[in-house]
């Protein structure tokens, strides 16, 4: 009886190669045969026949469910990493290029996320940057005159195609470029007494030298706050209160006079060092204080320039990278793992 079965097997098995559709095996003769020939045995040889049978009809099922995975796989991209993992489907007996099968958050998202959080507790809204930006929003609206040698602190990489006036688009340098757009959105809250308050996050570029503190793509986080009475008093106070929430623990400024066209007066701001509380470690080059971004207070014709009365209003606004405040809390001493797309460095955040 299980000779009867094997040559059956054996005959099916040779059909089976050559089938265009797979699935047409179990139609063959040699299956029905089979099933036919149950109706001549007795009662105790028909259970083992008809289990016998079953277990080569879940054998052709498992090839044919093979072979149409190989197809469609064939039809789509070499590796599908998104397919669930199915022992059953040849896809997924591949090797796997990760071993977590649906991939994590970028850590900087992932920090960008809390950062974002604790600005929304203290009533910003969010506004993204633009990857691409044009003259105007780069340089003119931020009171950089056109020549201006302030623009040459800001070189980064530009459109061969030029705008309606002349003018080549910009990847651009800062986010800071969102400034105009942001204040002219929002400008209707102070005619209701309330406040401009938004944050920016955006990808930024610029023609740089790479090093382990410099890269030519980056984040940054801009900030803008407009209301009556404003000074840079409140600007601290905001950043400290984000800082110390940041990082969980008491953290120090301290600001020192820079230039920026866009601000009067401008600063840079320093933190206390997160790893040492300012004893001075190798993260801090044993200053005890890392510099961390521009701020100041908005220039008159940078408001003016959106439609806002000076006289009537003030702000503030800073900018800043993002990685350089992730590397601080982690220790990360190359900003370029960011973008490497190294597992090792992204599975220590996953
Ligand atoms: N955009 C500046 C930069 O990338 C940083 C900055 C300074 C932004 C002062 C501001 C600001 O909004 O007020 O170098």
């Amino acid at each position: 009886m299980n000779e009867r079965i094997d040559t059956a097997r054996t005959e099916l098995l040779k059909r089976f190669e050559t089938l265009d559709v797979k699935r047409d095996i179990l139609k063959a003769p040699e299956l029905r045969e089979l099933y036919g020939g149950m109706k001549n045995l007795s009662n105790d040889e028909r259970p083992a026949y008809g289990q016998a049978i079953n277990e080569l009809r879940t054998e052709l099922e498992r090839m044919i469910a093979e072979a149409e995975a190989a197809e469609a796989d064939a039809n789509v991209t070499p590796i599908d990493v998104t397919a669930p993992f199915d022992q059953n489907v040849v896809a997924a007996r591949r090797p796997h290029a990760l071993p977590a099968a649906e991939g994590s958050i970028h850590p900087l998202m992932r920090e960008l996320d809390h950062v974002l959080d604790i600005f929304y507790r203290m009533g910003f809204t969010a506004v993204e940057s633009r990857q691409l930006d044009d003259d105007y929003h780069m340089f003119s609206a931020l009171n950089f005159p056109e020549g201006h040698p302030a623009r040459d602190d800001y070189d980064t990489f530009m459109t061969v195609e030029t705008d309606k006036n002349g003018k080549q688009f910009i990847a651009p340098a800062h986010t800071s470029t969102m400034q105009n757009r942001v204040l002219q959105q929002y400008k209707s809250n102070l005619d209701e007494g309330k406040p401009i308050a938004a944050v920016i996050p955006g990808r930024v570029f610029r023609n740089e030298d790479l090093d382990a503190r410099h890269e030519h793509t980056f984040y940054q986080l801009e900030g803008i706050y407009v209301d009556k009475g404003i000074h840079a008093g409140n600007l601290l106070a905001t950043f400290k209160t984000f800082l110390s929430n940041y990082y969980q623990q008491d953290i120090d400024i301290k600001s020192q006079p820079f230039y920026f066209p866009f601000t009067e007066p401008s600063f840079e701001l320093a933190l206390s060092c997160p790893f040492c509380q300012k004893k001075g470690c190798n993260v801090c080059s044993y200053s005890g204080w890392i510099e961390l971004l521009g701020m100041g207070l908005i220039h008159p014709n940078v408001l003016k320039e959106a439609g806002i009365d000076p006289n009537e209003y003030t702000g503030f606004a800073w900018g800043g990278g993002i990685e350089r405040l992730v590397m601080m809390k982690y220790n990360i001493e190359d900003i370029r793992h960011f973008e490497a797309g190294k597992l090792e460095f992204l599975r220590q955040f996953s």
